[in-house]
């Protein structure tokens, strides 16, 4: 879903970009990783691919971990081990590193302490990255992700819109809707920064999330609002009425101070964006469905 977003969006921008499916680089075969690296020879590595199914990395976590710790450090040595210098590596991670119960936003810098299998891999993917590349590693966790090419809540509400007269939603997670054009805008706006001074000094950890926070009941009211259907078919639950292998996490908002070191603005408001991103993920028979006029790239610079 992010990957396919990215690549368009840098091919908007004028970059040459090799885009990489599952079928053409599995990140778990390191020769591979490696000869990949070599072929390419990129300035910059983004690494959007991931064991995402967080409930089935519970039963799964051996081969979770295949993907998003190894594979991710696979990635990190190839990296590492550039011709003329360490390659930049933007590595992809998420909220779920951290504990998901605090009552304020997570500082790039607090503590983990991942709850879920998915969780813990993905932390392991992170520590590689920053081992293996301390000056060219760049970790952007994000969370709650909608877009056009992948399943994800957003897609599923206007489904459930046209099928059912009504929806229950939980009111007890809290998070930050965030669509997978705003985060490639990040990324490109990330790997072109110099940093404030214009020291080049950029590598770490960055939280590409929306602005605001939410519950999905809050994100699904709003769906059905922008949709101009009747927002009180989103009926309250909570998570005890979806007993899942991987447990939720209760408050999983994200703060936004790291971009500052690199001189980028955080992505802006969760619900601009959605009224943004809305017409993208329309049905195309549904005659308000078109693609978004997003300027993505230029959404970190002096939006
Ligand atoms: N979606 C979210 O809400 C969310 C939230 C927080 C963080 N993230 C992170 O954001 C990043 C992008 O997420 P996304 O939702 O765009 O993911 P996605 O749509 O599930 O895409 C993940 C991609 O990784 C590929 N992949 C899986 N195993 C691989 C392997 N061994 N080698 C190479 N490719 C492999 C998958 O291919 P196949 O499908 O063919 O296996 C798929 O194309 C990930 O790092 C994810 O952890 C996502």
């Amino acid at each position: 879903m992010l990957g396919r977003d990215l690549v368009a969006a840098l091919e908007r921008e004028g970059e040459e970009v090799l885009g990489r499916t599952h079928r053409e680089l599995d990140l778990t075969d390191e020769a591979a990783v490696r000869a990949a690296l070599h072929d390419c020879r990129p300035d910059v590595v983004v690494n959007c691919a991931a064991w995402t199914a967080v409930d089935d990395a519970e039963a799964h976590e051996n081969e979770a971990l295949g993907v998003n710790g190894h594979g991710a450090a696979h990635l990190a040595a190839a990296c590492a081990a550039g011709p003329a210098g360490p390659v930049r590596l933007v590595h992809m991670s998420t909220d779920y590193v951290f504990a998901g119960d605090a009552s304020r936003p997570y500082a790039e810098h607090d503590a983990v302490g991942p709850r879920t299998a998915y969780g813990r891999t993905k932390l392991a993917g992170e520590q590689a990255v920053l081992r293996l590349l301390p000056r060219s590693g760049y970790v952007v966790r994000t969370a709650w992700l909608y877009g056009a090419h992948g399943p994800n809540f957003v897609s599923t509400m206007i489904r459930l819109e046209r099928e059912r007269p009504a929806v229950d939603v939980v009111t007890d997670q809290r998070g930050q809707p965030t669509w997978t054009a705003d985060v490639a805008g990040q990324i490109i706006a990330l790997v072109r920064s110099r940093g404030v001074a214009g020291a080049g000094e950029t590598a770490g950890i960055y939280h590409a999330t929306s602005s605001g926070e939410a519950t999905w009941f809050d994100l699904a009211r709003e769906v059905f609002r922008l949709l101009g259907a009747d927002p009180a078919r989103v009926r309250a639950t909570t998570s005890s009425a979806f007993p899942r292998p991987a447990p939720r996490p209760g408050y999983s908002v994200l703060g936004h101070d790291g971009w500052a070191s690199a001189g980028i603005e955080p992505i802006g408001d969760w619900r601009l964006a959605l009224r943004r991103a809305l017409p993208g993920l329309l049905p195309a028979d549904d005659p308000r469905s078109c693609t978004p006029p997003v300027q993505v790239g230029l959404t970190g610079y002096g939006r």
